[in-house]
Protein backbone atom coordinates (compact mmCIF):
# COMPACT_ATOMS: atom_id res chain seq x y z
CA UNK A 1 0.00 0.00 0.00
CA UNK A 2 1.56 3.46 -0.78
CA UNK A 3 1.21 6.34 1.98
CA UNK A 4 -1.72 8.31 1.20
CA UNK A 5 -4.06 10.88 3.21
CA UNK A 6 -7.96 11.06 2.75
CA UNK A 7 -10.09 13.86 3.89
CA UNK A 8 -13.61 14.90 4.16
CA UNK A 9 -14.64 18.23 3.17
CA UNK A 10 -18.08 19.66 3.37
CA UNK A 11 -20.80 21.58 0.85
CA UNK A 12 -21.59 25.32 1.21
CA UNK A 13 -25.02 27.41 1.00
CA UNK A 14 -24.56 30.99 1.42
CA UNK A 15 -27.77 32.25 4.04
CA UNK A 16 -26.91 35.96 2.33
CA UNK A 17 -24.70 37.29 -0.87
CA UNK A 18 -24.74 40.88 -0.97
CA UNK A 19 -23.10 41.58 -4.33
CA UNK A 20 -21.63 44.87 -5.39
CA UNK A 21 -21.09 46.22 -8.48
CA UNK A 22 -18.25 44.35 -11.08
CA UNK A 23 -14.90 45.74 -9.97
CA UNK A 24 -12.39 46.32 -12.70
CA UNK A 25 -10.57 43.15 -12.33
CA UNK A 26 -14.28 41.77 -13.31
CA UNK A 27 -15.01 39.96 -9.42
CA UNK A 28 -17.54 41.66 -7.54
CA UNK A 29 -17.43 42.74 -4.00
CA UNK A 30 -19.55 40.42 -1.73
CA UNK A 31 -20.61 40.59 1.92
CA UNK A 32 -20.81 36.83 1.27
CA UNK A 33 -22.27 34.49 4.56
CA UNK A 34 -21.08 30.82 4.13
CA UNK A 35 -22.43 28.02 6.43
CA UNK A 36 -21.16 24.60 5.60
CA UNK A 37 -23.59 22.12 5.27
CA UNK A 38 -23.49 18.60 6.25
CA UNK A 39 -22.93 16.93 2.57
CA UNK A 40 -19.34 15.59 1.85
CA UNK A 41 -16.60 15.01 -0.48
CA UNK A 42 -13.88 13.14 0.47
CA UNK A 43 -10.76 13.29 -1.48
CA UNK A 44 -7.77 10.85 -0.98
CA UNK A 45 -4.13 11.73 -2.15
CA UNK A 46 -1.68 9.03 -2.81
CA UNK A 47 2.12 9.05 -3.89
CA UNK A 48 1.91 7.94 -7.09
CA UNK A 49 4.21 8.14 -10.59
CA UNK A 50 2.38 10.86 -11.69
CA UNK A 51 -0.41 13.49 -11.50
CA UNK A 52 -3.67 12.45 -12.05
CA UNK A 53 -7.35 12.73 -10.94
CA UNK A 54 -10.02 9.82 -10.47
CA UNK A 55 -13.37 10.53 -9.55
CA UNK A 56 -16.40 8.00 -8.31
CA UNK A 57 -19.80 8.56 -7.31
CA UNK A 58 -22.91 9.01 -9.35
CA UNK A 59 -21.99 12.64 -10.75
CA UNK A 60 -18.60 11.55 -11.36
CA UNK A 61 -19.19 11.61 -15.31
CA UNK A 62 -19.37 15.34 -15.31
CA UNK A 63 -16.16 16.53 -13.25
CA UNK A 64 -13.51 17.82 -15.20
CA UNK A 65 -10.12 15.08 -14.51
CA UNK A 66 -7.70 17.41 -16.29
CA UNK A 67 -5.59 20.59 -14.79
CA UNK A 68 -8.82 22.21 -14.35
CA UNK A 69 -9.60 20.17 -11.64
CA UNK A 70 -9.74 22.60 -8.67
CA UNK A 71 -8.06 19.57 -6.88
CA UNK A 72 -5.24 18.76 -9.77
CA UNK A 73 -4.67 22.75 -9.32
CA UNK A 74 -4.16 22.93 -5.56
CA UNK A 75 -1.41 19.96 -5.76
CA UNK A 76 0.70 21.92 -8.47
CA UNK A 77 0.44 25.07 -6.39
CA UNK A 78 1.13 23.51 -3.12
CA UNK A 79 4.07 21.62 -5.37
CA UNK A 80 5.55 24.41 -6.75
CA UNK A 81 5.89 26.52 -3.34
CA UNK A 82 7.29 24.13 -1.88
CA UNK A 83 10.05 22.28 -4.82
CA UNK A 84 8.03 19.41 -4.60
CA UNK A 85 6.97 16.93 -7.45
CA UNK A 86 3.68 16.50 -7.77
CA UNK A 87 3.59 13.06 -8.30
CA UNK A 88 0.27 12.30 -6.98
CA UNK A 89 -3.08 10.43 -7.32
CA UNK A 90 -5.84 12.69 -5.94
CA UNK A 91 -9.04 10.44 -5.92
CA UNK A 92 -12.43 12.57 -5.33
CA UNK A 93 -15.52 10.46 -3.94
CA UNK A 94 -18.12 13.02 -5.00
CA UNK A 95 -21.47 13.85 -2.65
CA UNK A 96 -21.55 17.21 -3.42
CA UNK A 97 -23.61 18.50 -6.57
CA UNK A 98 -21.69 19.00 -9.49
CA UNK A 99 -21.44 22.73 -10.83
CA UNK A 100 -24.48 23.24 -8.31
CA UNK A 101 -23.59 26.62 -6.16
CA UNK A 102 -22.46 24.30 -3.27
CA UNK A 103 -18.95 24.83 -3.71
CA UNK A 104 -18.63 21.26 -4.90
CA UNK A 105 -15.40 22.38 -7.11
CA UNK A 106 -13.91 24.71 -4.51
CA UNK A 107 -14.32 21.86 -1.84
CA UNK A 108 -12.40 19.67 -3.45
CA UNK A 109 -9.61 22.45 -4.25
CA UNK A 110 -9.28 22.83 -0.72
CA UNK A 111 -9.56 18.76 0.40
CA UNK A 112 -6.62 18.35 -2.17
CA UNK A 113 -4.73 21.17 -1.06
CA UNK A 114 -5.13 19.91 2.87
CA UNK A 115 -4.76 16.26 2.00
CA UNK A 116 -1.04 16.64 -0.27
CA UNK A 117 0.14 18.84 2.50
CA UNK A 118 -0.33 16.23 5.29
CA UNK A 119 1.26 13.38 2.76
CA UNK A 120 4.18 15.26 1.69
CA UNK A 121 4.82 16.83 5.16
CA UNK A 122 5.36 20.57 3.49
CA UNK A 123 4.99 22.07 7.37
CA UNK A 124 3.04 24.60 5.21
CA UNK A 125 1.25 26.98 7.96
CA UNK A 126 -2.96 27.31 8.17
CA UNK A 127 -2.55 30.95 6.94
CA UNK A 128 -0.29 29.72 4.07
CA UNK A 129 -2.85 27.01 2.85
CA UNK A 130 -5.03 30.05 3.23
CA UNK A 131 -3.45 31.99 0.69
CA UNK A 132 -3.05 29.04 -1.48
CA UNK A 133 -7.08 28.85 -1.17
CA UNK A 134 -7.39 32.29 -2.12
CA UNK A 135 -5.58 31.98 -5.29
CA UNK A 136 -7.67 28.96 -6.40
CA UNK A 137 -10.74 30.45 -6.24
CA UNK A 138 -12.79 33.06 -4.04
CA UNK A 139 -14.85 30.19 -2.27
CA UNK A 140 -11.62 28.06 -1.37
CA UNK A 141 -10.81 29.54 1.73
CA UNK A 142 -14.14 28.78 3.42
CA UNK A 143 -14.09 25.00 2.24
CA UNK A 144 -11.02 24.60 4.26
CA UNK A 145 -12.55 26.73 7.32
CA UNK A 146 -15.91 25.47 7.51
CA UNK A 147 -18.44 26.12 10.51
CA UNK A 148 -20.03 29.41 9.27
CA UNK A 149 -18.18 32.46 8.24
CA UNK A 150 -18.44 36.26 6.78
CA UNK A 151 -16.50 36.73 3.07
CA UNK A 152 -15.46 39.69 1.90
CA UNK A 153 -13.26 41.18 -0.57
CA UNK A 154 -14.53 38.68 -3.31
CA UNK A 155 -15.66 36.33 -0.69
CA UNK A 156 -12.13 35.06 0.13
CA UNK A 157 -11.43 37.65 3.33
CA UNK A 158 -13.23 35.62 5.94
CA UNK A 159 -14.14 36.44 9.32
CA UNK A 160 -15.61 33.60 11.90
CA UNK A 161 -19.82 33.79 12.79
CA UNK A 162 -21.25 32.31 15.68
CA UNK A 163 -24.03 29.87 14.98
CA UNK A 164 -25.87 28.96 18.17
CA UNK A 165 -27.72 25.81 17.14
CA UNK A 166 -28.38 23.44 14.41
CA UNK A 167 -30.23 24.18 11.41
CA UNK A 168 -32.03 21.61 9.39
CA UNK A 169 -32.18 21.97 5.59
CA UNK A 170 -33.07 20.38 1.78
CA UNK A 171 -31.67 20.62 -1.27
CA UNK A 172 -33.12 20.10 -4.41
CA UNK A 173 -30.41 19.31 -6.65
CA UNK A 174 -31.27 20.67 -10.95
CA UNK A 175 -30.66 18.63 -13.99
CA UNK A 176 -27.30 20.08 -15.26
CA UNK A 177 -25.06 23.04 -13.65
CA UNK A 178 -25.02 26.69 -14.20
CA UNK A 179 -21.91 28.58 -14.83
CA UNK A 180 -20.97 31.10 -12.48
CA UNK A 181 -19.41 33.62 -14.69
CA UNK A 182 -22.53 33.40 -16.56
CA UNK A 183 -24.77 33.93 -13.22
CA UNK A 184 -22.78 37.13 -12.36
CA UNK A 185 -22.75 38.36 -16.22
CA UNK A 186 -26.44 38.00 -15.76
CA UNK A 187 -26.29 40.10 -12.89
CA UNK A 188 -24.50 42.47 -14.23
CA UNK A 189 -26.99 42.61 -17.47
CA UNK A 190 -30.01 42.99 -14.38
CA UNK A 191 -28.51 45.83 -13.01
CA UNK A 192 -26.83 47.54 -15.22
CA UNK A 193 -29.51 50.50 -15.05
CA UNK A 194 -29.20 50.64 -11.26
CA UNK A 195 -26.53 51.89 -9.02
CA UNK A 196 -25.30 48.87 -7.21
CA UNK A 197 -25.13 49.76 -3.19
CA UNK A 198 -21.94 48.22 -1.52
CA UNK A 199 -22.47 45.14 0.15
CA UNK A 200 -22.96 44.68 3.90
CA UNK A 201 -23.78 41.85 6.13
CA UNK A 202 -27.43 41.90 7.39
CA UNK A 203 -27.39 42.36 11.63
CA UNK A 204 -30.58 40.43 11.61
CA UNK A 205 -28.97 37.52 9.72
CA UNK A 206 -26.20 37.76 12.25
CA UNK A 207 -28.62 37.53 14.88
CA UNK A 208 -30.34 34.84 13.41
CA UNK A 209 -27.36 32.32 13.32
CA UNK A 210 -26.26 33.37 16.96
CA UNK A 211 -29.60 32.92 18.37
CA UNK A 212 -29.89 29.25 16.65
CA UNK A 213 -33.62 29.85 15.35
CA UNK A 214 -34.55 28.36 12.13
CA UNK A 215 -37.89 31.03 12.24
CA UNK A 216 -35.82 34.32 12.82
CA UNK A 217 -33.18 32.75 9.74
CA UNK A 218 -35.84 32.26 7.46
CA UNK A 219 -36.60 35.70 7.58
CA UNK A 220 -33.57 36.89 7.13
CA UNK A 221 -31.94 34.91 4.03
CA UNK A 222 -31.19 36.87 0.93
CA UNK A 223 -29.00 36.23 -2.23
CA UNK A 224 -28.79 39.07 -4.38
CA UNK A 225 -27.71 36.21 -7.44
CA UNK A 226 -31.09 34.60 -7.20
CA UNK A 227 -32.73 37.04 -10.42
CA UNK A 228 -29.98 36.26 -12.16
CA UNK A 229 -30.23 32.27 -11.67
CA UNK A 230 -33.78 32.42 -12.20
CA UNK A 231 -33.40 34.68 -15.12
CA UNK A 232 -31.19 31.94 -16.53
CA UNK A 233 -33.60 29.04 -15.66
CA UNK A 234 -36.52 29.96 -15.21
CA UNK A 235 -38.28 26.47 -13.92
CA UNK A 236 -36.42 27.07 -10.51
CA UNK A 237 -39.10 28.96 -9.66
CA UNK A 238 -41.15 25.75 -9.86
CA UNK A 239 -39.11 24.23 -7.47
CA UNK A 240 -38.55 27.12 -4.76
CA UNK A 241 -42.24 26.87 -4.49
CA UNK A 242 -42.72 23.50 -4.60
CA UNK A 243 -40.67 23.27 -1.28
CA UNK A 244 -42.09 26.05 0.78
CA UNK A 245 -45.54 24.66 -0.36
CA UNK A 246 -44.35 21.31 1.37
CA UNK A 247 -43.62 22.99 4.80
CA UNK A 248 -40.06 25.26 4.49
CA UNK A 249 -39.82 27.86 6.59
CA UNK A 250 -38.02 29.35 3.14
CA UNK A 251 -36.24 28.69 -0.05
CA UNK A 252 -33.68 30.09 -1.62
CA UNK A 253 -31.15 29.41 -4.74
CA UNK A 254 -27.89 28.06 -3.31
CA UNK A 255 -25.22 30.49 -4.42
CA UNK A 256 -24.88 31.02 -7.94
CA UNK A 257 -27.34 28.10 -8.57
CA UNK A 258 -29.31 25.76 -9.62
CA UNK A 259 -29.40 23.88 -6.58
CA UNK A 260 -31.95 25.17 -4.01
CA UNK A 261 -31.70 25.25 -0.42
CA UNK A 262 -34.93 25.10 1.75
CA UNK A 263 -34.55 25.58 5.23
CA UNK A 264 -36.87 24.03 7.69
CA UNK A 265 -37.66 23.52 11.52
CA UNK A 266 -36.57 20.26 12.10
CA UNK A 267 -35.81 16.50 10.90
CA UNK A 268 -39.25 15.25 10.57
CA UNK A 269 -40.03 18.24 8.38
CA UNK A 270 -37.16 17.69 6.27
CA UNK A 271 -37.78 14.30 5.41
CA UNK A 272 -41.48 15.54 3.94
CA UNK A 273 -39.85 18.41 1.89
CA UNK A 274 -37.73 16.08 0.46
CA UNK A 275 -39.81 14.05 -0.23
CA UNK A 276 -42.58 16.76 -1.41
CA UNK A 277 -39.49 18.13 -3.75
CA UNK A 278 -38.92 14.41 -5.23
CA UNK A 279 -42.56 13.82 -6.32
CA UNK A 280 -42.65 17.34 -7.36
CA UNK A 281 -40.80 16.47 -10.87
CA UNK A 282 -39.46 19.87 -10.43
CA UNK A 283 -35.87 18.59 -9.35
CA UNK A 284 -33.38 15.49 -10.04
CA UNK A 285 -32.99 14.37 -6.33
CA UNK A 286 -33.76 16.15 -2.77
CA UNK A 287 -31.20 15.60 -0.33
CA UNK A 288 -31.35 16.43 3.54
CA UNK A 289 -28.33 17.82 5.73
CA UNK A 290 -27.56 19.59 8.65
CA UNK A 291 -25.63 22.75 9.58
CA UNK A 292 -23.13 23.98 10.14
CA UNK A 293 -20.31 21.31 9.64
CA UNK A 294 -16.44 21.37 10.26
CA UNK A 295 -14.12 22.16 7.47
CA UNK A 296 -11.57 20.07 6.13
CA UNK A 297 -11.20 16.63 8.03
CA UNK A 298 -8.55 14.21 8.03
CA UNK A 299 -10.41 11.13 8.38
CA UNK A 300 -7.45 8.30 7.45
CA UNK A 301 -3.30 8.80 6.92
CA UNK A 302 -0.99 6.17 5.49
CA UNK A 303 2.27 6.92 6.24
CA UNK A 304 5.69 5.97 5.04
CA UNK A 305 6.14 3.96 7.89
CA UNK A 306 3.00 2.31 7.85
CA UNK A 307 3.76 0.61 4.55
CA UNK A 308 7.58 -0.06 5.46
O1 LIG B 1 -13.20 32.88 -7.71
P1 LIG B 1 -13.86 31.89 -8.62
O2 LIG B 1 -12.89 31.25 -9.57
O3 LIG B 1 -14.71 30.89 -7.91
O4 LIG B 1 -14.86 32.74 -9.50
C1 LIG B 1 -15.49 32.20 -10.65
C2 LIG B 1 -16.12 33.34 -11.42
O5 LIG B 1 -17.23 33.88 -10.68
C3 LIG B 1 -15.20 34.53 -11.67
O6 LIG B 1 -14.46 34.35 -12.85
C4 LIG B 1 -16.19 35.66 -11.82
O7 LIG B 1 -16.79 35.66 -13.10
C5 LIG B 1 -17.28 35.29 -10.83
N1 LIG B 1 -17.11 35.93 -9.50
C6 LIG B 1 -17.32 37.28 -9.37
N2 LIG B 1 -17.17 37.87 -8.15
C7 LIG B 1 -16.82 37.14 -7.06
C8 LIG B 1 -16.60 35.75 -7.18
C9 LIG B 1 -16.76 35.17 -8.42
O8 LIG B 1 -17.65 37.98 -10.34
N3 LIG B 1 -16.69 37.74 -5.89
Amino acid sequence: MRPAVTVRVPAKVNVQLAVGAARPDGFHDLANVFLAVGLYDEVTAALADELRVTCSGPDAAQVPLDATNLAARAALALAERYGIDPAVHLHIAKDIPVAGGMAGGSADGAAALVACDALWGTGASRDELLAICAELGSDVPFSLVGGAALGTGRGEKLTPIEVGGTFHWVFAVADGGLSTPAVYGEFDRLTAETEVPGPTASPALLAALRSGDPAALAGALSNDLQPAALSLRPSLADTLAAGTDAGALAALVSGSGPTTAFLVPDEETAGKVAAALLTSGTCRNARVAVSPAPGVTATSCITASDTA
